[in-house]
């Protein structure tokens, strides 16, 4: 069975990127996934501060809840990454996040994220797609450099209020639609 993780990193539980994940998630179970959500806000992990020990094949040395987290990207078929734009680019929960994943940059750790499929889920308050053009290239860079291949992506502009895209039901139906076809496609859904 394949299984899909979501990852929200907005500090606000019930939120747009929450439900955005959760209706990405609903898709890809309607397909048989077995699906999981994880709010990054209240879990402890900490900084990278790069002193490689996972490069020598010991796990992290920070010994906090990113170890569990890598198992469970390393268990997963595909990964869905939901942050709103903060600033131009993702939370910094989010980011905490990318910067462990530092453990994956090393021949020993690699093969337990290459070739992992990978959704963005973001939503944000302008109305202006280009608001969300820094933050898919950061992932663009990050997802490629660690071979990972972003598959498709849902950018919700023009939602502020907590949980205010439950409104948005043509964007909610696109997300759960390109979770359905993340388990049921090969390769890319929507590639630019
Ligand atoms: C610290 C902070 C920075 C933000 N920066 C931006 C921004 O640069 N551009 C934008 O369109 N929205 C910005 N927003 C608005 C959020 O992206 C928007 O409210 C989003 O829907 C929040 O998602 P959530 O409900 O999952 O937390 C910002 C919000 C916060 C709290």
């Amino acid at each position: 069975m394949k299984k899909v993780l979501g990852i929200v990193g907005s500090p606000r539980r019930k939120g747009n990127t929450h439900f955005l994940v959760a209706k990405i998630l609903e898709g890809a179970a309607k397909e048989g996934a077995d699906t999981e959500l994880i709010f990054l806000e209240g879990l402890d992990i900490r900084e990278c501060d790069g002193c490689h020990s996972c490069w020598k094949g010991n796990p992290c040395i920070k010994g906090d809840d990113m170890n569990e987290i890598y198992e469970k990207i390393i268990g997963s078929d595909v990964l869905v990454f939901g942050t709103p734009v903060y600033w131009y680019g993702p939370t910094a929960l989010m980011k905490g996040l990318i910067d462990r994943l530092v453990y994956f940059n090393c021949p020993q750790n690699r093969a337990g994220i290459r070739n992992k499929k990978t959704i963005l889920a973001v939503p944000f308050e302008e109305e202006s797609l280009e608001t969300a053009d820094l933050l898919v290239s950061f992932f663009r860079r990050c997802f490629s450099y660690l071979e990972m291949d972003l598959i498709g992506k849902v950018l919700v502009p023009g939602v502020t209020k907590r949980g205010e895209i439950r409104k948005k039901t043509v964007v909610l139906e696109e997300a759960f639609e390109l979770g359905r076809r993340s388990i049921r496609e090969q390769g890319c859904i929507e590639c630019e």
